[in-house]
């Protein structure tokens, strides 16, 4: 596969990739640009952090989980890009100097990366734009003091240029065919559109699909698994589209998570607050909902969000699409209903739903994996409800609705005492497992306690621990 794109402003045309090379192992090993850092190679901790650059904007990424074509026709800035041609320091760096953001170093590349790209974004949420970057040795106080006080100067244009340098001449480069009249490997395996997907992917159904590689991405670096062939799907446009209706939203597979918090802020708020701790911005601005859902995993967090909010799932082999309940797609632990050579194309969500709400919970408040979510849309109608939605993630081998406690609520007044006869009837629902996340009795009971957090957050009580006040 031919590649072609940006390193700090030159521009950089590969032949013949391994398209499960990271851009981390390439930047170090075939270029020498060692400042970028590997740490816990998952994507966890932020070292490896670098700026990439396409039509949508500016992002921070991790590097060890990003493959080599995922930069094709993108403009990549690592710290030694980031600092001008003619050495002086972005005001970043700078700031991290005058406020002794630094110590051992090791974790500073990185951090310079998110500060620069959200220096250019300019995004004041410091805390939230740093929550993938982690330091073992510095404390935080003084590196958001520097993001802080880097914030009103102006962006250096040797990175305010990158989209510009961008041009479409390099995002069509990599060749169309091969010498005998065959579309190149990078058409092939990194298609344009959802039909071109469709084809090659009905034509080699044990191909591997790639998003956005938060998951894929550790099979290699820590499973070092080499899937052959792999079908890239960031350059399938028509997979990003959000459509909106006055009842209905459509999103892409493709949409990654940071535009779904942005989507979620509009119509489902606490959805929004659920996905502001999906991992880190690194991660969101990677990751797709498509692949969260694909994987099947059942500590995901969109499936049970979207099943309590009574999403249809869209899946599409070669020609053929059909619709099911999003709930439908998840047969058993690590089994879907998707058979080889399908793809999911998008999910479609209602626009509104007031009585809609979620809760992460997990060790951590940030860049955790949860240990359960709950979902909740139970709609009262005169006093009684008339209908009940409850899904979980983290209490069965898939992502499950809570059917008994749903029906124990069905026609009941909405009072405490409905809750606490479907707070008894969840025991039935769900036999979890215990986990170095949580162990079994922990999560029924947090399970049975977000239904009574449900009752007072829609009667309005404060429920967040963070706004709770004693
Ligand atoms: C540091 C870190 C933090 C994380 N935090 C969270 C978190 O807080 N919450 C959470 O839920 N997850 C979290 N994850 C897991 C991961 O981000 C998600 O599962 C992610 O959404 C996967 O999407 P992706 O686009 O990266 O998928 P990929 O890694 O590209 O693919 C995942 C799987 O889905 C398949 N696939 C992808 N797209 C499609 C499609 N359109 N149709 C069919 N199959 C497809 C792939 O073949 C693969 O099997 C985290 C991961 C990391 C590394
Ligand atoms: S090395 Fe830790 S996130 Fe990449
Ligand atoms: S300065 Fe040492 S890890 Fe951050």
């Amino acid at each position: 596969m031919d590649i072609t794109f940006l390193l700090n402003g030159e521009r950089v045309e590969l032949r013949d990739i391994n398209p499960l090379m990271t851009a981390l192992d390439w930047l170090r090993d075939h270029r020498g640009l060692t400042a970028t850092k590997e740490g816990c190679n998952e994507g966890d901790c932020g070292a490896c952090t670098v700026m990439v650059t396409d039509e949508r904007g500016a992002r921070a990424l991790n590097a060890c989980i990003l493959f080599l074509p995922q930069l094709h026709g993108k403009a990549l800035r690592t710290v030694e890009g980031i600092t001008a041609p003619d050495g002086s320091l972005h005001p970043v760096q700078q700031a991290m100097v005058d406020h002794h953001g630094s110590q051992c170093g090791f974790c500073t590349p990185g951090f310079i990366a998110s500060m620069a790209a959200a220096h250019l974004n300019g995004d004041g949420d410091h805390e939230t734009a740093l929550a993938g970057n982690l330091c073992r040795c510095t404390g935080y106080a003084p590196i958001l003091r520097a993001a802080r006080a880097a914030r009103s100067a102006p962006v250096p244009d040797h990175v305010k240029d990158d989209p510009d340098l961008i041009s479409s001449d390099m995002s069509a480069g990599g060749g169309n065919q091969d010498d005998d009249g065959q579309p190149a490997p990078r058409q092939r395996w990194q298609p344009e559109t959802a039909d071109a997907l469709a084809q090659v992917y009905a034509a080699h159904p044990d191909a591997t699909l790639v998003a956005g590689a938060t998951d894929v991405g550790l099979w290699v670096t820590k499973q070092l698994r080499q899937p052959d062939p792999v079908i890239f799907l960031n350059r399938c446009a028509d997979l990003q589209q959000v459509e909106i209706d006055a009842d209905k939203i459509r999103i892409g597979a493709g949409v990654t998570m940071d535009r779904v918090l942005t989507l979620m802020e509009a119509h489902h708020p606490s959805y929004a607050a659920m996905t502001r701790r999906y991992g880190s911005a690194q991660v969101r601005a990677a990751a797709t909902i498509g692949g969260n859902i694909a994987n099947g995993s059942p500590i995901g967090d969109n499936p049970p969000a979207l099943i309590a909010l009574g999403a249809r799932l869209h899946l599409r082999h070669g020609d053929t699409r059909r619709d099911i309940a999003l709930e439908d797609f998840f047969i058993d632990y690590g089994k879907q209903d998707r058979s080889k050579g399908e793809f999911v194309e998008a999910v479609t969500l209602p626009a509104d739903a007031p009585v809609f709400r979620c809760y992460k919970i997990s060790k951590r408040f940030d860049q955790d994996i949860s240990a359960l979510l709950g979902a909740f849309n139970i709609i009262p109608r005169d006093g009684t409800i008339a209908s009940a939605r409850i899904a979980f993630g983290g209490m069965a081998g898939v992502p499950k609705r809570a059917t008994n406690a749903e029906q124990a609520l069905a026609g009941q007044p909405w009072t405490l005492d409905s809750i606490r006869a479907a707070q008894a009837a969840m025991a039935d629902d769900f036999t979890p497992l215990s986990d170095m996340r949580a162990s079994a009795a922990y999560r029924l009971r947090v399970a049975q306690n977000l239904l009574e957090r449900y009752f007072q957050d829609i009667a309005g009580t404060r429920t967040d621990l963070r706004e709770v006040q004693p």
